[in-house]
């Protein structure tokens, strides 16, 4: 596999990443700590080789803090996933941000790893928070495809 080249997203991108939310996330939109986002029009970051997507990041600047919404790799280990945090975390210490965080669900065990492996550490957990989410959400499985419940957010963070 060629070297990728990691972009920041352009209103161009914005079909492409509806569909990568669909078919990824089941919806066009996250629902996360009972706020809901719509990521094709959130600012963020694809990772290509040549016209090939092999990544994508969105994210949300508020206030002194800079979450991360979405993170998908479709060529796993080869880098695209940790290259696109570094991305997030580069332009959230640019604009100021004191935090940069994400919300995952208790099933995400690999994205627990994934996270905490890259410098993040657990900041909040919210028991059954999906229950809300899922009204908001209802494509919002019960379960994972390994049988394990999603039922619990989990906020990690890295302060910048
Ligand atoms: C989490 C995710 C973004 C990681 O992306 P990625 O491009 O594989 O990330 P990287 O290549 O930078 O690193 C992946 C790690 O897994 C290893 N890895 C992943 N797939 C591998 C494979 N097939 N073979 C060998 N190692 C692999 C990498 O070596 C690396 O290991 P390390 O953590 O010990 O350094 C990706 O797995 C993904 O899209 N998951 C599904 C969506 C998801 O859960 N997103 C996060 C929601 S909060």
């Amino acid at each position: 596999m060629p070297v990728f080249q990691i972009r920041p997203l352009t209103p161009v991108d914005c079909a492409w990443v509806n569909h990568v939310l669909v078919t990824e996330w089941g919806a066009e939109i996250v629902v996360v700590h009972h706020e809901t986002f719509h990521p094709a029009d959130l600012p963020g970051f694809a990772a290509f080789v040549g016209e090939e997507p092999l990544g994508l990041l969105t994210y949300n600047i508020s206030g002194n803090e800079c979450e991360i919404v979405t993170l998908n790799s479709w060529h796993e280990g080869l880098g695209v996933g940790t290259a696109l945090i570094e991305a997030a975390r580069q332009v959230a210490g640019r604009a100021g941000c004191g935090r940069l965080f994400l919300v995952t669900t208790n099933n995400n065990l690999y994205a627990l790893r994934f996270y905490q492996k890259r410098g993040f550490v657990l900041s909040t957990v919210r028991i059954n928070a999906i229950a809300e989410s899922r009204k908001l959400k209802p494509q919002i499985p019960l379960m994972d495809q390994d049988g394990l419940p999603i039922r619990d957010e989990i906020e990690l963070e890295m302060l910048l």
